[in-house]
């Protein structure tokens, strides 16, 4: 395993060490190796875009850290610490990235507005995602454990175009989730329409 160091400034003055072991008490191996793989993968989408290789090396290695928090928890913490309400008729896919964020300040101390963003908007999108969100977003699903079609299409989108990589897994997810009859968050919707809009102009 590659030891990154990471500027104490983006992790709140934590070694990668300390991280890894404080992400050990949350995940199993599986989610584990599955936010390595996303660590290393995001780090070479940003070098190959020019984006801050440590910035998103540490959103893919965390954007995971709250996957397997109870779902009771999130329900409490959505009703008491200020969020939308609105956010508790969706589930823990939603809720690991938009209130796992809350987890990831209180419990690792990590404060970096880049590093939260990239994590917060990596489970529905957003219409203003920025570089660094798209490579936390796409490292996601592109890693390489990943063999689906539309994974294979995006890893090999991802060599060009990071937008082109975003919306081909937008389109996957919103089939997937139409298909079965689940619900979407408005958020997901608006930014695939942000980004086919960009596309057609
Ligand atoms: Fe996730
Ligand atoms: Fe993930």
């Amino acid at each position: 395993m590659t030891e990154y160091v990471y500027p104490v400034a983006l992790t709140g003055g934590l070694t990668r060490s300390e991280i890894i072991a404080k992400m050990h008490a949350r995940l199993d191996e599986q989610r584990f190796a599955h936010c390595l793989r996303v660590e290393e993968c995001s780090r070479q989408l940003a070098e190959r875009f020019g984006e801050d290789v440590d910035v998103a090396g540490l959103a893919g290695l965390l954007h995971d850290y709250a996957k397997q928090v109870p779902s009771a928890d999130f329900e409490k913490v959505i009703r008491t610490e200020g969020f939308d309400q609105d956010l508790l008729q969706y589930g823990r896919g939603i809720w690991h990235g938009m209130v796992g964020v809350w987890f990831i300040q209180k419990e690792l101390g990590v404060s970096d507005p880049r590093v939260l963003r990239a994590i917060k908007r990596h489970t529905t999108g957003n219409p203003n995602m920025t570089a660094l969100d798209m490579i936390t977003f796409t490292a996601d699903f592109i890693e390489p454990a990943r063999t689906l079609d539309t994974e294979v299409a995006a890893r090999k989108a991802a060599e060009t175009s990071l937008r082109t990589a975003t919306l081909i897994q937008l389109q996957g997810t919103l089939s997937y989730l139409v298909g079965k009859g689940a619900i979407v968050h408005p958020l997901t919707l608006a930014t695939y329409n942000a980004l086919i809009k960009k596309e057609k102009n």
